[in-house]
């Protein structure tokens, strides 16, 4: 029954951040998700008999592809596939799945934030046994491998029916289809109090959380409102759709403005979360307080302890190197280990296989620990819910007497999205040339003190990663960091990250775009951004 079919490569084969994504019309031309499927398979030892997981979050032609790469593994060798009823996954279950039950790795379906239909988004990525996305050293071989690959092996039989829970024989291979939802939701319990959270919930604290119609909704309504006692319709969105219901399901205070707004209003609830298109990103708001994800990976950090989970403490840090340094003033008080990583959350792997970090964050609202190997949404929004519920205080408290031990970091991210590619790599270049000469000169207040395109050596496997984005840091811990994002499926988009440090708790008011206007004014004149884009202003500002 096995077929082998044969292919020719296609070029744009390249796992950017987080795995292959492109439009859907490219995913469906003829052989190219195949060739990919089996380039990742083909780059694989030792998997014939094991177990392999697959799930997505959803999005339109999830389906399809989960149909290929079941077939494909058929045919390529694999044992097992665990796969999520409907074919659903949140990027975070996925990885727990790999790691509870040995899975010797996992095929993750999704774009994640990036929108969803037949001319939208959709992305392929390949997890290692330990849970986690594969290192670059992987993703390089899978890109080599789709330049040369001339075919792939399938089976000739009907598609499987993803609807119902049982087993099923796909040619010698056991094909499981699990309930997505159980065994996350059975993890988060062993971590957090939910005694405390539902006693918080109770009392009549207000919770309510927007599952952007993406895939959390089937685990917040099982968590919050099931497990936790939240009044049913406190998850709103909660029916994942193939295209979002057209939102963007990216949370941040551009497409979950609807969110943010209503926790803000003096009748609404008193605490607000939204997560993305696979579950792996979380926003949270407190009444009255926006928590920016750097302030959120810090605040979680000092307070762990308070969650039973990480009750014995935490053994060190991981952020991305755009990300502000305020975890790293949490991990100096606590004397624990603080790592900068390049951007993307493969490569905090290495650290938490090594146990060097427990807790690791980015500032696109990215907050996870060890307990699986991607960003976990639900369970950053849990650790807040934890932390409120044993400090009894509001968010708000908790955020404002964090600054007022350590400082505050003012923190933004702007980003031009769609421009000309050219135009960014012309930007990027020109920021290069500048690198030498910058450190010493003023702008204005600024005193630049050095400058550098960041590169990171893995403590762990010694390999290093160059060309992660330029920095230019000022005297005082003010920075800006230019990069080009390595998610988007059109054009280029330039992603400026600006940082102050502000110690002084009578200047921790002060709105952010005002604090940092000197230096987004900086960034301008050092890139020349609005000259070289032809841009005004910003697509978004986080
Ligand atoms: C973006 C974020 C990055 C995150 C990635 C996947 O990547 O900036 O932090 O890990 O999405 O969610 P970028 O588009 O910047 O390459
Ligand atoms: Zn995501």
């Amino acid at each position: 029954m096995i077929k082998t079919v044969s292919t020719t490569p296609y070029k744009d084969q390249k796992p950017g951040t987080s795995g292959l994504r492109k439009k859907v019309p490219v995913f469906a031309q003829e052989n190219y998700a195949e060739n990919f499927i089996q380039s990742i398979f083909d780059n694989l030892e030792g998997f014939e008999g094991k177990t392999l997981v697959i799930g997505g979050d959803g999005r339109y032609y999830n389906r399809e592809v989960i149909q290929k790469a079941l077939k494909m593994a058929a045919a390529a060798g694999f044992g097992k596939v665990m796969v999520g009823k409907g074919g659903i996954l949140s990027t975070p279950a996925a990885s727990h799945i790999i790691r509870k039950y040995g899975a010797f790795g996992g095929i993750v379906l999704s774009a994640s934030h990036n929108p969803g239909g037949p001319t939208e988004d959709f992305g392929i990525k390949y997890n290692i046994g330990n849970g986690g996305p594969a290192p670059e050293k992987i993703t390089d071989a899978i890109f080599a491998r789709t330049q040369v690959i001339d075919s792939y092996k399938t089976l000739d039989v009907a598609d499987i029916d993803l609807d119902g829970i049982g087993s099923f024989d796909l040619a010698g291979m056991v094909v499981e289809v699990i309930d997505p939802v159980t065994d996350y939701a059975d993890l988060m319990e062993t971590l957090f109090d939910f005694a405390a959270i539902r006693g918080l919930i109770a009392s009549g604290f207000r919770v309510v959380i927007d599952s952007m119609s993406a895939v959390t909704g089937p685990y917040a309504v099982e968590i919050l409102e099931k497990r936790l006692g939240a009044a049913k319709g406190s998850v709103r969105n909660e029916i994942p759709l193939p295209d979002f219901g057209h939102h963007h399901p990216d949370p941040n205070l551009v497409h979950a403005k609807a969110l943010y707004d209503d926790v803000m209003s003096p009748e609404g609830p008193d605490f607000g979360a939204a997560s993305d298109g696979d579950g792996d990103r979380n926003m949270v708001v407190g009444k009255g307080m926006f928590v920016t994800p750097s302030d959120s990976l810090a605040v979680i950090a000092a307070n762990a302890t308070l969650a039973p989970g990480y009750a014995s403490g935490i053994a060190g840090i991981a952020r991305s190197m755009p990300t502000s340094a305020a975890a790293d003033r949490v991990a100096e008080k606590l004397g624990i280990g603080m790592y900068e990583t390049p951007t993307g959350w493969k490569y905090f792997g290495n650290l938490m296989d090594a146990g060097k970090v427990t807790v690791c964050g980015e500032e696109s609202f990215g907050t996870g620990s060890s307990h699986v190997r991607e960003k976990d949404g639900l369970w950053a929004v849990l650790f807040w819910l934890n932390i409120v519920a044993a400090r009894k205080e509001s968010v708000k408290d908790i955020v404002t007497k964090h600054w007022a031990e350590y400082g505050r970091n003012y923190y933004s991210r702007h980003d031009y999205e769609e421009v000309d590619t050219q135009a960014a790599n012309g930007l990027v270049a020109n920021l290069r040339d500048k690198l030498a000469t910058l450190p010493g000169q003023t702008f204005g207040d600024l005193t630049v003190e050095s400058a550098d395109d960041f590169a990171y050596l893995d403590p762990v496997d010694g390999s290093v990663s160059k060309n992660q984005g330029i920095r230019i840091l000022f005297k005082g811990g003010s920075r800006v960091v230019f990069r080009l994002s390595g998610t988007g499926t059109s054009g280029a988009t330039l992603r400026l990250y600006v940082e102050r440090y502000e110690p002084d708790a009578s200047r921790h008011a002060i709105e952010t775009q005002a604090a940092l206007a000197d230096l987004i004014a900086v960034a301008d004149e050092i890139a020349e951004i609005k000259a070289r884009t032809g841009r005004d202003a910003p697509t978004v500002i986080t």
